[in-house]
């Protein structure tokens, strides 16, 4: 990010902004934009709020999703914007829940040759458990699913960390290191609820600026700490400079709590924006523990990075 700014400067937090690149300005060599396309809450007119998560990182040259929503309400939103999804090259899925992946047939529609990256695991059925004891599915919906299926040479599987595009990364499957993290809620890979999920298709998404590195959370099942860990072994303890995204922190404990701020901490990234399945609790934990490093991912948020 500019580094004169602070996040929540309205300078470098912008609502409605066409965000397509602009012509070349040699103090601004390679600026990387990430704009809301869906979030649990909105902020500018004529723009939808649902549950989900859809965010579009763009380049001079290049263009990808990460995650597309439960519905098609992106391309709503985009079209709102002045975004042509149709520039997209990539999108990268999260992990296989439905408020990541809904959005997917819609996407494929308006950038037909699009590459898809995605764990193998995130196609596998998958449920959420009921207070009385029963399960509703929470995975793809069919017609994601046929695309994915569809999709043929177009899918990349995201096992291992993967360059998606220009020096952008997806994580693959996470290693589960620490004992105080778990997927933050009652899934599994059966209607009858016997088999747990470990969702070991969640994935993050991170990229390097000049000020350090910037990571997008889909969920963060696999933890927030295991997840900085993992981009820590990866890029060699590479800085990070900004953290956003869903931390999936709402049945979290005081421990767990407790210790992902420290984790945070000890990254001290200049911008934290706690998103989407991170909880009310844990959000204005956050923001109490990091005064004036917080900002918020509504529908319509773009921030500009520097390279
Ligand atoms: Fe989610
Ligand atoms: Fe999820």
């Amino acid at each position: 990010m500019n580094s004169d700014r602070k996040p929540n400067d309205p300078a470098s937090v912008a609502s409605h902004r066409p965000a397509f690149p602009t012509p070349s300005d040699p103090a601004d060599p390679d600026p990387v934009w990430i704009t809301t396309l869906v979030e649990n809450t909105v902020n500018g007119r004529e723009l939808q709020a649902e549950h989900g998560l859809a965010f579009l990182i763009h380049t001079r040259r290049h263009c990808l999703l990460f995650d597309t929503g439960q519905s098609a309400l992106l391309v709503r939103n985009a079209h709102r914007l002045g975004l042509d999804l149709g520039a997209v090259e990539a999108v990268v899925l999260s992990h296989g829940h439905y408020d990541h992946t809904g959005g997917l047939p819609a996407v494929r529609a308006a950038a037909p040759t699009a590459r898809l990256f995605l764990h193998p695991a995130a196609v596998a059925p998958k449920f959420a458990g009921n207070l009385d004891g029963t399960t509703r599915a929470v995975g793809l919906n069919a017609a994601a699913a046929q695309t994915v299926s569809q999709a043929g040479d177009s899918v990349v599987w995201t096992a291992k960390p993967t360059e998606v595009l220009d020096g952008v990364f997806v994580t693959g499957a996470i290693p589960r290191l620490t004992p105080f993290e778990d997927t933050g809620g009652r899934f599994f890979l059966d209607e009858a609820g016997t088999r747990a999920d470990p969702l070991v298709d969640d994935q993050a998404l991170f990229f390097d600026t000049r000020e350090g590195l910037v990571v997008l959370l889909g969920c963060a099942h696999a933890g927030v700490v295991n997840t900085l860990d993992a981009i820590d072994r990866f890029t060699g303890g590479r800085p990070i400079h900004a953290l956003l995204g869903g931390m999936h922190l709402l049945q979290a404990g005081p421990e767990r709590l407790e210790k992902t701020v420290v984790a945070i901490r000890g990254r001290n990234p200049a911008l934290l924006a706690p998103a989407h399945c991170t909880g009310l609790a844990a959000v204005a934990r956050l923001w109490t523990e990091f005064p004036g490093q917080c900002g918020s991912c509504a529908v319509g948020t773009s921030r500009r990075f520097l390279r």
